[in-house]
């Protein structure tokens, strides 16, 4: 099959890209989890990850070479995960390859690295899923869901991003919380707001004292 290794973003002949969560073993064998948006074949046979070489998820891929892909509509997981602050998730050890399955997301799938290339700030990695579980049904879509996990992905970006347009993006993303949201996405999108609150008074004071 081709999963092309070029980087070339989702609009390969056989492939779409998910926007999951991965989870790898550190150096001292405890779990790292953290989202992710492979680009899987429609078969769910193979993946490629495009991971920033800045982040543990590619450190853990490149030493391990194995990790496990999962589905989730549990969007205030991706949303913590996606700034270091899940609390401690209930996890499943893995059978076909070293590392943990989350218990609560929909479907997992492990994987093992076929090949990784550095060349590009963000890496390259082709794998192969090697065994794969359903644990329940995706819920299916709100635009809540959509909405927490954009904000999910400006948090990640608060370094590179204009503080004006994320404020914008926020607001923008306020509605759709308030229009369609539930318990989940309510409690993680304000998790979100919070974050990037801090996130912001922490680089003024920083600016204020000259740090
Ligand atoms: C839905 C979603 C998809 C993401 N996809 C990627 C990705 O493909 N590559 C990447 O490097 N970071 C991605 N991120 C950002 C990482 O999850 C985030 O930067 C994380 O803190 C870095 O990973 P680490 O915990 O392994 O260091 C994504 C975040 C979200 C919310």
């Amino acid at each position: 099959m081709s999963l092309n290794a070029s980087n070339t973003g989702p609009q390969l002949p056989d492939g779409i890209l998910l926007e999951g969560i991965v989870t790898t073993l550190n150096g001292d064998g405890s779990p790292h989890v953290a989202p992710m948006g492979p680009i899987v074949d429609l078969a769910f046979t193979r993946l490629r990850l495009r991971p920033y070489q800045t982040s543990t998820t590619y450190q853990n891929l490149k030493r391990m070479r194995q990790g496990v892909l999962h589905v989730t509509d549990d969007v205030e997981m991706i949303a913590r995960a996606a700034v270091g602050r899940l609390p401690e998730p209930r996890l499943i050890l893995a059978q076909a390859v070293e590392g943990f399955i989350l218990a609560d997301a929909c479907r997992w799938h492990a994987f093992q690295v076929d090949s990784l290339d550095d060349r590009n700030e963000r890496t390259e990695i082709v794998a192969t899923i090697v065994d794969s579980g359903r644990q329940r049904d995706f819920f299916g879509f709100n635009r809540a869901k959509h909405a927490v996990i954009e904000a999910a992905i400006l948090a990640t970006r608060l370094e590179w991003l204009d503080a004006d347009h994320i404020r914008a993006e926020f607001e923008r993303l306020t509605v759709m919380v308030e229009k369609t949201g539930s318990r989940q996405e309510h409690s993680a999108f304000a998790f979100l707001q919070e974050f990037v609150r801090e996130r912001a008074a922490g680089t003024k004071s920083a600016e204020a004292t000259g740090r």
